[in-house]
C-alpha cells in the first residue's frame, strides 16, 4: 500500500528526550528505551492513540507509562505497530525489546558485521531496534547507554560525546553517550567491537579543537590515512565554501564490511562500507581513491545539509541528498579538475539516471508517493537532485547562491523542512523568481530540447529556435514547460570564440532561459554563420537535439573554450558512428564506417597542451550501457559488436600514436593519488587498451609486464581488465594469478569478482554460476553480491543470452535474496526493469522472469519495483 506526500500531517506526539540502553550479547540484545513524550501542540487538540513504529523482528518484553507497567489489555500490536489508546498529555514511555542482531540479514537496524555490532537506521531502520515515532520530523535529544563484555567489545560508540564509562556489578563495561543536538531516529548509530583506531585533530576556523577518529578492524587500520586527510580537507572546505563549521568536539568514522549502501551520516559517528573508506596504493585503484574522498566529504557535509537541517518527511529526501551531492561534486572539482569531474558526473547521469527516468520506476526528484522508501534512494533523487541545485547556482550566480545557502542554514537550523523551504531561501536571498523553476522537483522524465537555427547575413543576426518536450512518465501523462538554463557560446569556422549580443548583453557566453514550449533567441553582431556550442557545462539535465555535421563536431572537439563541450562533441561524433554500425549489425551487414572520429583522436593524441585526464575521457568510447540508454529497441549483441569494431578500427588507424602515448605517460616512482598522476595513469591505460586491439605482439607483452611489475593497483588492475576485455590469450591465467595474489584482501577480491562476472564470452553464465560457489563468494555480503550479480548484469553475452537463461538466473537470485535482504534484492531488479525497451525476442523472456518473481511472496521492496515494471 502506497504512502502519499499529499497526506502529510504533523506528528501527534513529540519526543523531547530519548534514553536508550543496549545490553549487548551474542545471543540476544535487550534494548530499554525511555521516551519523554508529549502531545504535539501544533497537531491541535486530540485524543488520538499513540501509534509507535516497530518491526516483526522486534520482540516486545514490556511497556510502561510513567513507570506503570501496562497490562496486555491496555496496548496492542498490529502490523508491526504498537498502539496505546489511553495516554496523558505528557508522559514517559518505557519499552523493553529483545533483538537477535546475529540473525538480522536485512542489515537494517542493529546487526552483526564480522565480529562487531553496528547499526543502519536510515530510512526506517530504527523501528527494527525499538518502538518509536520513526519519522524524520520527530527530533529528540538522545542519551545512549551501552553495556557489553569488555574483552570482546572494548570499543563502544554512539552519537555525541562520551560522558561516562564504568564497570557494572556483573563485570561488564558500561558507556554513556550524549548527543546535545536534537535529531531524528534515522541519524542514530551504535557500534561495538574490538577495533583499532587512528586519531587526529582538526582545528576549526573559530579555533576549536575537534578530535577525529577512524575505527576499523585491526588488520585494516593501515588503510585509513587517505580517508583521514580527505576528512580534514572536507572540514576546511565546508568552512571556506559554505561557512559551515563542525559542531561537536569529536567526529568518528567506522568501517564495516557488510553494508547495504555506501555510507551513512549518523551524527558524529559516520558508518562506512569499508569499500568506500579503506585505501592503499597496492590494493586500491585511482577511481576508488577518488570515491573514498568524495564519500568522506559527502557524509561529512551532511552534518549541515541533512543533520542540522533535516527532512520533514522522506518525500523531501533530495533536500539533503541532492544538495549534498552537489556539495561533494563541487568539493571534488576543487580538489582535482573541474572539467574532468563534470564529465564523469554527467556521463554517469546520462547513462544511469536518464535510463531510470525513461523506465517504469521514473519518479520526480520529489516523489509524490512510494510503497517502500528504500526504493527511492535513486539516481533521480541524488544525481538529478544535484543537477537542480546546480541549475539554481547557475540562475543565481556564485554570490547569491551562497547568500541563499547561508539564509537556508540560518533560517532552518534545528528544523525538519521541505524542498520548498530550500527554494524559498534561495529566492528570498537573491530576488530571483524560482516559481516556474520549481517544476523540476515535481515533474519526472528527461526533457528533450530540440534546437534549430537560421542566419540572416544581411543583418548579421543568428537565431536559435528551441523547443522543449518532456515525454510522459508513469502517472504523469502531460508535462508543463520547465525553466531550463541553457549556456551557449558561438564559434567561427576556425574555432575562435565570437562575441554576440542577446537581449542587449554582449558576451562570448550566454545563459539563455528556455521557459516556454518554443522560443527564439536572437544573436546580433555576427559577420558569418557561427557554429553553436550548446548546453555548455551541461547546464541542464536534458537531452539536446541539434543537427551537427561531423565537421561541426570536430571543430567543437578541438577548439571550444568550454572543456566539457569538447568532450561532449567527441561523444556525439562517436555515438553517430556507433549508431551507424549498430544498424548495420542489426541488419546483418558487414560493418564499415569512414571514421571522422579517427581524425579528431589523431589531433588529440599529439596535442601536449591538453590535460591527459581529459584526453583519456575523450578517447573512452560511449559505454554499452550508455548506448543501450540511447537505443530503442536495444539490440545488446549489435551494440557489443559495433563498439568492439569501432575500437579495433581506431586502434589500427592510430596504433603508433597509442604506443607513443602509452610510453610518454608511464610514470616511474612512488604511487600518488594526485590529480596529475591519476591523469597520466588514466591516459596511459586508455592508450594501452587501444594499442592491444591491434594484436601487436609488443602490446600483448606489455600488458603482461605491466600486470607483473606494477607497484599500484590501478596499473595492475588496468592490465588485467585490458587482458580480459581484449581476450588476451593469457587472460585466464592472469585472472587466476590475480586471485592467488590477493585472496586475503576482500576489497581486491571484490574487484576480481566483478571483472570475472562481467566478461564478454559465450560461457559467461557458466562462469557466474561458478562464482556463486566460489569460496570468495558470500551471499550475506552486499559487496560480493553487487560484484558478482551487478557485474553479470553488465555482460551483454551473459545476461542477455538468447535463450533467456541469463534473465532466469538473475531472477532466481532475486527470489533467493528477497526475504534475506530486501534492499539488495530490489536493487538487483534494475536491469530487468528495462524489458520494454529490449528487442522483441529478449523482451518477452525478460517479462516472463518478472512475472515469475511477482508470483512469489515478496518484500515491499521487491514488490514495488517488479509490480511497477509490469504495470
Ligand atoms: N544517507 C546516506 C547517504 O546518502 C544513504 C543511506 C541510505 N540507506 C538506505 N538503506 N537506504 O550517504
Ligand atoms: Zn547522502
Amino acid at each position: 500500500s502506497a504512502i502519499f506526500l499529499k497526506d502529510y500531517k504533523v506528528p501527534p506526539f513529540l519526543i523531547d528526550k530519548t534514553e536508550l540502553t543496549f545490553d549487548l550479547d551474542e545471543a540476544t540484545t535487550i534494548v530499554t528505551s525511555r521516551l519523554h513524550m508529549r502531545r504535539n501542540p501544533t497537531f491541535g487538540k486530540s485524543t488520538a492513540p499513540l501509534v509507535l513504529d516497530g518491526g516483526e523482528d522486534v520482540r516486545l518484553i514490556g511497556v510502561a507509562m510513567d513507570d506503570y507497567s501496562l497490562p496486555p489489555e491496555e496496548y496492542r500490536i498490529s502490523e508491526g505497530k504498537l498502539i496505546i489508546t489511553a495516554t496523558a498529555d505528557k508522559f514517559v514511555l518505557t519499552c523493553e525489546t529483545l533483538l537477535e542482531p546475529q540473525n538480522n540479514t536485512r542489515l537494517e537496524g542493529l546487526y552483526r558485521s564480522s565480529s562487531m555490532f553496528c547499526t543502519q537506521c536510515e530510512a526506517e531502520g530504527f523501528r527494527h531496534i525499538t518502538y518509536y515515532l520513526d519519522r524524520p520530523d520527530v527530533m529528540s535529544v538522545f542519551t545512549t547507554t551501552i553495556i557489553a563484555d569488555e574483552s570482546r567489545y572494548p570499543v563502544l560508540l554512539s552519537n555525541g560525546n562520551e560522558v561516562e564509562r564504568r564497570k557494572t556489578d556483573d563485570g561488564k563495561t558500561l558507556v554513556v553517550w550524549h548527543d546535545p543536538f536534537p535529531k531524528p531516529a534515522y541519524l542514530f548509530a551504535l557500534v561495538a567491537g574490538d577495533l583499532a583506531v587512528k586519531n587526529d585533530v582538526f582545528t576549526t576556523q573559530s579555533k576549536r579543537e575537534v578530535k577525529l577518529q577512524i575505527f576499523t578492524e585491526t588488520h585494516n587500520i593501515d588503510k585509513v590515512d587517505y580517508a583521514m586527510e580527505a576528512l580534514k580537507r572536507s572540514m576546511r572546505w565546508d568552512e571556506e565554501a559554505y561557512g559551515r563549521e563542525y559542531d561537536l568536539d569529536i567526529f568518528m568514522i567506522v568501517a564495516v564490511d557488510d553494508f547495504n549502501m555506501g555510507a551513512m551520516e549518523n551524527k558524529g559517528l559516520n558508518i562506512f562500507n569499508s569499500s568506500c573508506l579503506l585505501a592503499s596504493p597496492e590494493t586500491t585503484t585511482d577511481d576508488s581513491y577518488l570515491r573514498v574522498e568524495a564519500i568522506v566529504a559527502h557524509e561529512y557535509f551532511h552534518n549541515w545539509s541533512g543533520n542540522r537541517v533535516t527532512c520533514r518527511d522522506w518525500f523531501q529526501l533530495s533536500l539533503k541528498e541532492g544538495f549534498t551531492v552537489f556539495r561533494d561534486q563541487t568539493f571534488s572539482a576543487d580538489m582535482h579538475s573541474e572539467t574532468v569531474k563534470r564529465v564523469e558526473d554527467v556521463s554517469f547521469l546520462k547513462t544511469a539516471q536518464f535510463a531510470e527516468d525513461a523506465g517504469p520506476m521514473a519518479h520526480p526528484v520529489r516523489p509524490a508517493s512510494f510503497i517502500e522508501i528504500s526504493n527511492f534512494y535513486t539516481l533521480t533523487v541524488y544525481e538529478k537532485g544535484a543537477e537542480i541545485v546546480r541549475m539554481i547556482h547557475t540562475l543565481l550566480g556564485k554570490e547569491k547562491f551562497r547568500a541563499g545557502s547561508d539564509l537556508y542554514f540560518n533560517r532552518h537550523d534545528g528544523q525538519a523542512v521541505t524542498c520548498d523551504d530550500f527554494v524559498a531561501a534561495m529566492q528570498d536571498a537573491s530576488g530571483v523568481d524560482l516559481t516556474q523553476f520549481k517544476r523540476w522537483y515535481s515533474q519526472a522524465g528527461t526533457p528533450i530540447v530540440t534546437v534549430t537555427d537560421t542566419f540572416d547575413a544581411e543583418t548579421g543576426t543568428y537565431r536559435l529556435t528551441m523547443k522543449q518536450d518532456t515525454p510522459a512518465t508513469p502517472g504523469q501523462p502531460t508535462k508543463l514547460p520547465l525553466h531550463i538554463p541553457i549556456r551557449v557560446g558561438l564559434l567561427d569556422e576556425l574555432g575562435s570564440a565570437l562575441s554576440a549580443t542577446v537581449d542587449n548583453v554582449n558576451s562570448e557566453d550566454h545563459v539563455l532561459h528556455l521557459i516556454s514550449n518554443e522560443q527564439v533567441f536572437e544573436f546580433t553582431g555576427l559577420k558569418a554563420r557561427p557554429v553553436p556550442s550548446l548546453l555548455r557545462g551541461f547546464s541542464a539535465p536534458v537531452k539536446l537535439r541539434y543537427d551537427y555535421t561531423p565537421a561541426n563536431l570536430l571543430l567543437l572537439m578541438s577548439a571550444d573554450s568550454d572543456g566539457f563541450n569538447r568532450w561532449s562533441a567527441a561523444q556525439q561524433l562517436a555515438v553517430n558512428e556507433l549508431n551507424t554500425l549498430i544498424k548495420q549489425a542489426i541488419d546483418g551487414e558487414t560493418l564499415s564506417v569512414n571514421s571522422q572520429l579517427a581524425h579528431g583522436f589523431k589531433a588529440l593524441l599529439s596535442d601536449v597542451s591538453l590535460d591527459p585526464a581529459m584526453v583519456a575521457l575523450v578517447l573512452a568510447l560511449p559505454s554499452q550501457a550508455y548506448l543501450s540508454e540511447l537505443a530503442n529497441p536495444i539490440y545488446p549483441a549489435a551494440i557489443k559488436q559495433a563498439r568492439q569494431y569501432l575500437k579495433a578500427q581506431l586502434a589500427n588507424t592510430l596504433a603508433e600514436d597509442f604506443e607513443r602515448v602509452y610510453r610518454e605517460h608511464s610514470i616511474l616512482g612512488e604511487y600518488q593519488a594526485t590529480a596529475e598522476d591519476i591523469a597520466h595513469r588514466s591516459l596511459k591505460n586508455t592508450a594501452l587498451s587501444y594499442w592491444v586491439e591491434t594484436k601487436d605482439e609488443t602490446a600483448h607483452r606489455i600488458v603482461l609486464e605491466q600486470f607483473q611489475s606494477a607497484n599500484n593497483m590501478t596499473d595492475q588492475f588496468s592490465a588485467l581488465s585490458i587482458a580480459v576485455n581484449s581476450q588476451h590469450e593469457k587472460a585466464a591465467e592472469l585472472l587466476a594469478a590475480f586471485y592467488e595474489q590477493w585472496k586475503d584482501e576482500p576489497l581486491v577480491v571484490n574487484k576480481w569478482l566483478m571483472l570475472t562476472a562481467s566478461q564478454e564470452h559465450d560461457a559467461a553464465l557458466t562462469t557466474v554460476k561458478g562464482l556463486m560457489e566460489h569460496p570468495a563468494f558470500d551471499l550475506k555480503n552486499p559487496n560480493k553480491v553487487r560484484s558478482v550479480l551487478g557485474g553479470f548484469g553488465q555482460s551483454m553475452s551473459g545476461f542477455h543470452k538468447e535463450d533467456g537463461s541469463g534473465y532466469r538466473f538473475l531472477a532466481d537470485q532475486i527470489i533467493l535474496l528477497n526475504k534475506r535482504n530486501p534492499q539488495i534484492a530490489s536493487r538487483l531488479c534494475t536491469p530487468l526493469t528495462r524489458w520494454k525497451k529490449l528487442q522483441p525476442e529478449l523482451s518477452v523472456k525478460m517479462k516472463t522472469e518478472l512475472e515469475r518473481i511477482l508470483s512469489e511472496e515478496l518484500s515491499k521492496d521487491v514488490y514495488e519495483v517488479v509490480s511497477k515494471s509490469l504495470a
